[in-house]
């Protein structure tokens, strides 16, 4: 097996690659004035099964357009099999019509990626069950939930688990907080309903959902669980919500650290402990802060390839 990496997240590549005991193999990405990139493979690649990793954060447009090239250049230079780890899949919010005329993005790029010649696709925590179903081809849906929940029990001390609750600050999150529950030994959960302007994103409304009845009982401390932070608007409102309902400390964790335009300030200034999120996603040293934890999900990539 051959193990490929794009230019979005290298710092993951090796990670794997360590893993598995290999090294990345090499391959030459060309950039043009004009910014367009031309891609070769320079290593032999004849009926090998081949791996690709390439997240598409940031710059989606550019590394969709990468991970293509590298997906037909392998296809043209023999490969027998070509998986495509995608970490975090980008336009995955764009899965469906939301409003008459608009273009579902998401089906867009699994037709490319497909007919470029990906013959499998790895990922993580995908914003919905449904979008595997959009893939005709094999796709392996992994979660960093595991890895959150091995976290919360190393950060929490027994009275640490009696007075919090794990919080979804949507309604389209409570999958995932449900399943996280149940990892911890069924932590009680509550969800937030958030309703969202589908035109400027702007969030026009945030209450605590009304079956969580009774949950502020003894309860102190949150821990927000999200697929991704972006702007970090969500997690910022629920924080607000959260401190007006009585809890005193906030913990937050999100597999995608999408970090988009003043995410850094607005996440560093909230009123939260720790702010933890995973490597799907490369943060670079200027996006970082001091309360950001990093965790890696490249064991169970690797474990996935092995
Ligand atoms: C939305 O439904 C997602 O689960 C996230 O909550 C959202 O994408 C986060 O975006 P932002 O950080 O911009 O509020």
């Amino acid at each position: 097996m051959k193990v490929f990496s794009g230019s979005s997240n290298k710092p993951l590549a090796e990670k794997i690659t360590k893993s598995l005991n290999t090294l990345i193999s090499p391959l030459e990405i060309v950039i043009f004035p004009d910014g367009e990139r031309r891609v070769r493979v320079t290593d032999r690649v004849v009926d090998e099964d081949t791996v690709i990793i390439e997240s598409t954060s940031p710059n989606p447009d550019t590394h969709y357009m990468e991970l293509f090239f590298i997906v037909d250049a392998l296809k043209r230079s023999g490969a027998k099999s070509i998986t495509a780890v995608v970490p975090y899949l980008g336009y995955q919010r764009q899965d469906h019509v939301f409003r008459d005329g608009e273009a579902v993005s998401l089906e867009v790029i699994i037709e490319t990626l497909e007919a470029v010649g990906m013959d499998k696709l790895i990922t993580f925590d995908l914003h919905s069950i449904k979008i595997p179903e959009l893939f005709s081809i094999p796709i392996v849906h992994l979660s960093a939930l595991p890895i959150i929940a091995e976290k919360i029990k190393e950060i929490a001390t027994p009275h640490f688990l009696k007075d919090t609750i794990l919080v979804s600050p949507d309604m389209g999150g409570i999958r995932r907080i449900k399943i996280l529950s149940e990892l911890l030994s069924n932590m009680p959960f509550i969800s937030i309903v958030k309703d969202r302007d589908l035109v400027s994103g702007d969030i026009k409304s945030n209450r605590i959902d009304s079956a969580s009845s009774g949950w502020k009982k003894r309860v102190k401390r949150a821990i927000i669980v999200d697929d991704m932070i972006s702007t970090g608007r969500t997690i910022a409102s629920a924080v607000d919500l959260l401190v007006k309902n009585g809890i005193e400390e906030n913990i937050v964790f999100a597999t995608h650290p999408v970090f988009s335009n003043d995410a850094k300030n607005i996440l560093q200034n909230l009123r939260a402990s720790k702010i933890f999120v995973t490597d799907t996603i490369d943060v670079p040293e200027e996006k970082r802060f001091g309360k950001l934890e990093i965790l890696s999900i490249s064991e169970m990539i690797a474990k996935e390839l092995e």
